[in-house]
């Protein structure tokens, strides 16, 4: 193996010590403590275990945290309601409803339903505008956690061509504005793009986010590239892997992200840093540098 390894818990370790930092500063000056409300839907046990985590990681850096439950069976006026009050609530500053919700609920309705200014995953119009516009709106927590990385692992990020495989509103497109604010030259592969082995080897930052187990093969990364695995599959034996064949790549990049411990740990440490920014716009405050 050649490729550096880019450890994502130290990053996120890192981060979450700067967010709490500055959340212990925000509490002796100003007597604010931010909240983060995140509200689960039915009984998902991959989204019970996210919910979790994210409640304990938020108490761990001083946040004061809550999960608001709602059975599989709530209508979507319920949950509509339920946002309602949470955008109105003053001590809450972030607001994230776990997805997926169940079936019958119109996920793009619940996200509309959202105040932006707590929209902590980043997903309302208003904020995806922002991304692409203006800035200065919450950006998503994966693609901003693949950014971080990225920053570990090279200073040549401006002027490098990066392939984005994936589309997903929730981190191939954010990724793809994220890339061009800094001055990328962008590509956006997916699973109708011709050759892509072909494509991402053109790629001086390769990003994998198709949740297709181990999919990019070594002979699709150009060597001495920057590949960030955004993918977390289970296989069949219970072994987690990414979307790219890691001791393959690690024989051909310059450096890669592992799975467990890459991407994974940023998007909680991301989810603070957003809760964070919006508990100081909503109250006035400059953000703090983080
Ligand atoms: N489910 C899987 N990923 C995410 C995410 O980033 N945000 C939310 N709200 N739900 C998710």
């Amino acid at each position: 193996m050649s490729a550096r390894v880019i450890d994502g818990k130290d990053a996120a370790r890192a981060s979450n010590a700067r967010v709490a930092a500055a959340l212990a500063e925000l509490k002796s000056t100003h007597g604010l403590v931010p909240g983060l409300t995140v509200v689960l839907v039915g009984d998902n046990p991959a989204s019970k275990v996210y919910v979790a985590n994210k409640k304990r990681e938020a108490r761990a850096a001083g946040f004061n945290s809550t999960a608001h439950r709602l059975p599989a069976t709530a209508s979507q006026a319920e949950v509509l309601a339920t946002v309602g009050r949470l955008n109105a609530d003053k001590s809450v500053h972030g607001i994230l409803v776990q997805l997926p919700l169940p079936r019958q609920m119109d996920a793009q309705a619940v996200i509309a339903a959202l105040d932006p200014a707590k929209d902590v995953d980043g997903f309302h119009a208003v904020n995806t505008g922002l991304l692409w516009g203006a800035g200065g709106g919450l950006v998503p927590c994966t693609p901003q956690g693949c950014m971080l990385l990225l920053r570990r692992a090279t200073d040549k990020i401006a002027g490098s061509h990066a392939v984005v495989l994936g589309r997903s509103s929730i981190v191939g497109k954010p990724l793809a504005a994220l890339l061009l604010g800094a001055d990328c030259t962008v590509t956006v592969a997916h699973s109708k793009t011709r050759d892509l082995p072909a494509v991402c080897r053109q790629a001086d930052i390769l990003i994998a986010a198709v949740g297709r187990p181990e999919m990019v093969r070594g002979g699709w990364v150009k060597p001495g590239a920057v590949v960030i695995d955004v993918g977390i599959n289970r296989k069949a034996d219970g072994k987690l892997v990414g979307d790219v064949a890691f001791a393959e790549a690690a024989e051909v990049a310059g450096a890669i992200t592992p799975v467990p411990g890459g991407v994974g740990p940023m998007t909680i440490a991301c989810l603070l840093r957003n809760t964070l920014i919006a508990a100081c716009r909503q109250a006035g405050l400059p953000a703090p540098a983080l």
